[in-house]
């Protein structure tokens, strides 16, 4: 950002941002994603959309253009939720205060926010950023095989899922794997597991949705011994906001009788909205499409069903995304891939995003 020739500062969450002057002081036009990621993630999930928008910046530099309104990239912290997801746009949003983001906990190690951040924060963080915003364009990969599939070279995003997390714990008795006759046992992973069938059965009844248990912990986790506790983490996702609140509630209900049929008892210890979901200002969407059109680049509107800080954003700005193709519809995962053609692409898009919203135009 400061060899792109931008003012650059953090903030009390380590968020960062990247100012190019306007003529004019605000509003700005914004741009941006972030930077961290998960274990054995992708290299390009987020990183797109802050290189991306610096390479954007470059782009307008080298062709001396001068713009009237200021343009903003942002580096958001935490979008993957190694804490909470999207802490730092909502932190930035003020949808979350500071000690609510500080007070959050490392999903991989149990860790403070307020600990790992101090790592990131430099001398001179200002305590959160004034940005008065009114225009946000994202760039991302789009982490599914919709656009491969279609041989399409953008998508022009149209909305964002709602995206709920829940833990679920089931405890029962630990005893000896052979010496406790099974009609005896209380095994906590048995409604785990039966769990993890049922969040499938309840995504494929609703017509929006997506379900996933990426997470399952046993406790003590040894061969020999029928657990004392099992956690399953469900992901539910939908565009569907009535649907998404209903399929947690299913999953709550399931987890309680599936608990009492073992003799286990069960304790949903975190649920949290991630994001709700996001319908995009029609002006925004046909503004990227039309950029789109005219850059010749064949395209298509979709919804996300990934999660992005422009869903945060869309509280006080209009928002929209663009999207370019992920090699196999593979994210979230070390083989996620965009060859450097189809990546330009969507930064030269954003590029003429930028210049006609911070033209004023
Ligand atoms: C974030 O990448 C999410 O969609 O979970
Ligand atoms: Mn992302
Ligand atoms: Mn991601």
């Amino acid at each position: 950002m400061v060899k792109a020739g931008l003012e650059v500062h953090t903030d009390a969450v380590a968020n960062i941002v990247g100012i190019r002057e306007g003529r004019s002081e605000s509003p700005f036009v914004s741009t941006g994603s972030h930077i961290d990621t998960g274990v054995m993630w992708g290299t390009f999930d987020g990183a797109l959309g802050v290189l991306g928008a610096i390479e954007a910046i470059r782009m307008l530099n080298d062709d001396k253009i001068t713009t009237k309104l200021p343009i903003a990239i942002f580096s958001f912290t935490d979008e993957e939720g190694t804490y909470q997801g999207q802490a730092g746009s909502k932190y930035f949003a003020r949808l979350l205060s500071k000690r609510e983001v500080y007070e959050t906990k490392n999903k991989y190690d149990g860790s403070k926010f307020a600990d790992g951040v101090k790592n990131a924060l430099m001398n001179d963080s200002l305590e959160r950023f004034s940005i008065p915003t009114k225009n946000h364009i994202e760039l991302h990969i789009e982490q599914g095989p919709i656009l491969e599939t279609e041989n399409l070279q953008i998508g022009v995003v149209t909305g964002i899922v709602g995206i709920r997390w829940l833990y679920v714990t089931f405890r029962g008795k630990q005893a000896h794997a052979g010496a406790c006759p099974m009609n005896l046992r209380r095994d906590p992973l048995i409604p785990a597991s039966e769990l993890a069938l049922t969040v499938r059965q309840i995504a494929l009844k609703h017509s929006e949705m997506v379900g996933t248990c990426g997470v399952i912990n046993v406790k003590p986790n040894v061969i020999n011994a029928i657990p004392n506790e099992a956690t399953v983490g469900v992901d539910l996702r939908s565009l569907d906001r009535n649907e998404l609140e209903q399929a947690m509630h299913e999953v709550m209900d399931a987890s309680k009788q599936l608990a009492a049929k073992e003799h286990c008892e069960v304790e949903v210890h975190s649920v949290s909205e991630v994001g709700n979901p996001t319908i995009f200002p029609e002006e925004i969407v046909s503004f990227v499409r039309r950029n789109a059109e005219s850059l010749g680049y064949s395209y298509r509107l979709m919804p996300s069903r990934a999660g992005h800080d422009t869903q945060t954003i869309a509280y006080i700005a209009n928002v929209g995304m663009i999207f370019v193709p992920s090699r196999g519809g593979i994210s979230h995962a070390p083989e996620e891939w965009t060859d450097v053609e189809q990546a330009h692409r969507g930064v030269k898009l954003l590029e003429e995003c930028l210049i006609k919203l911070a033209q004023g135009k």
